[in-house]
């Protein structure tokens, strides 16, 4: 089993490369990552529908996310962002449109088999099992990977006895990544909010998905717990090669963080691009103009990229 600590070693590289090959591996590089699978795209929404009766949820969303990405969706209050990963993960039905995980396309995605396809998610609320561990909340992530039946590992056979020993391990390796091993054995409940979101991280990551979609991971944190909570978000894309989307409210603090943002209002994409291109798109500035006076300056220049 790979370590968490080894990161994907551009060493393993093909030999002969056309030049634009390795042009384009040069910009991946600091990823660490071939070019070809720094472009692969792993999500891909075509023409994405919802409503609620007469309440548009969003409309007509185009989306796509490469491996190793971090793509934020943003929008204000009631945007349709938390509707829009409900649907990319099976909640929600969508009355029109599609989406593609990897190779498999779907009207509506299996959520059952959300772990199968590589996906993992945490939501807007905090979900965790709060009378259990740490440790156990993190390994609850790996539920849908057991492969051993319930007699097998009631009887401890070799293959369920493997298999717990290997989950144990990655439980583990994700709790020293995410540096949560000093409260490991706590009650996930009794810890501070900002740390139980991290929890959550951990348990949504110990799977090890292609894909992790993050429904306002920092929501109702300190300044500090945020910027703490950026590099912790960063961490798996590094470590996995994970691609990201990442809902978030307040931008400001997460731009450095993105590769691309995608943004919503009233349920229309109104643009996608780099953080300085939506930074300076028109269409943006007036859906946000109504937040231009709020303390929470969602576009300070302190961000500007
Ligand atoms: N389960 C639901 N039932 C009815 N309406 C919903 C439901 N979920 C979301 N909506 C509506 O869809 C719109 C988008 O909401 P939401 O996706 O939660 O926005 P955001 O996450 O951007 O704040 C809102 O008008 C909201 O009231
Ligand atoms: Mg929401």
């Amino acid at each position: 089993m790979q370590d968490v600590s080894e990161p994907t070693s551009p060493v393993s590289r093909p030999q002969s490369r056309s030049k634009v090959a390795r042009l384009s591996d040069a910009r991946s590089a600091r990823q660490g990552v071939p070019a070809q699978e720094a472009e692969r795209t792993i999500l891909m929404v075509e023409g994405l529908s919802l409503a609620f009766g007469g309440t548009v949820a969003f409309a007509e969303i185009d989306l796509s996310v490469r491996a190793h990405e971090i793509h934020a969706v943003i929008g204000p209050n009631g945007a349709g962002k938390s509707s829009l990963i409900n649907a990319i993960s099976g909640l929600y039905a969508p009355q029109a449109g599609r989406v593609r995980i990897g190779e498999e396309a779907f009207t509506r995605v299996p959520s059952r088999q959300l772990s199968a396809l590589g996906v993992a998610r945490t939501f807007q609320n905090l979900a965790l099992f709060a009378g259990l561990s740490v440790r156990d909340n993190v390994l609850s992530g790996l539920a849908g990977a057991r492969k051993a039946g319930l007699a097998a590992q009631l009887l401890g056979l070799p293959a369920a006895r493997r298999e717990a020993r290997e989950h144990l391990a990655r439980a583990s390796a994700v709790i020293a990544l995410l540096e949560l091993g000093s409260v490991a054995e706590r009650r996930a409940g009794s810890l501070p909010y900002g740390l139980q979101k991290r929890v959550e991280l951990a348990r949504a990551l110990v799977a090890r998905p292609r894909l992790l979609l993050l429904d306002e991971p920092m929501a109702g944190m300190t300044a500090t717990e945020k910027a703490e909570m950026s590099g912790f978000i960063r961490s798996p894309r590094e470590t996995y090669g994970t691609a990201i989307v990442l809902i978030e409210h307040d931008i400001g603090v997460v731009m450095r963080l993105l590769d691309r943002v995608t943004v919503l209002d009233h349920g229309r994409r109104i643009a996608t691009g780099t953080p300085a291109e939506i930074q300076a798109n028109p269409r943006v500035i007036a859906a946000y103009l109504g937040l231009a006076n709020d303390e929470s300056n969602e576009f300070s220049d302190e961000d500007a990229a």
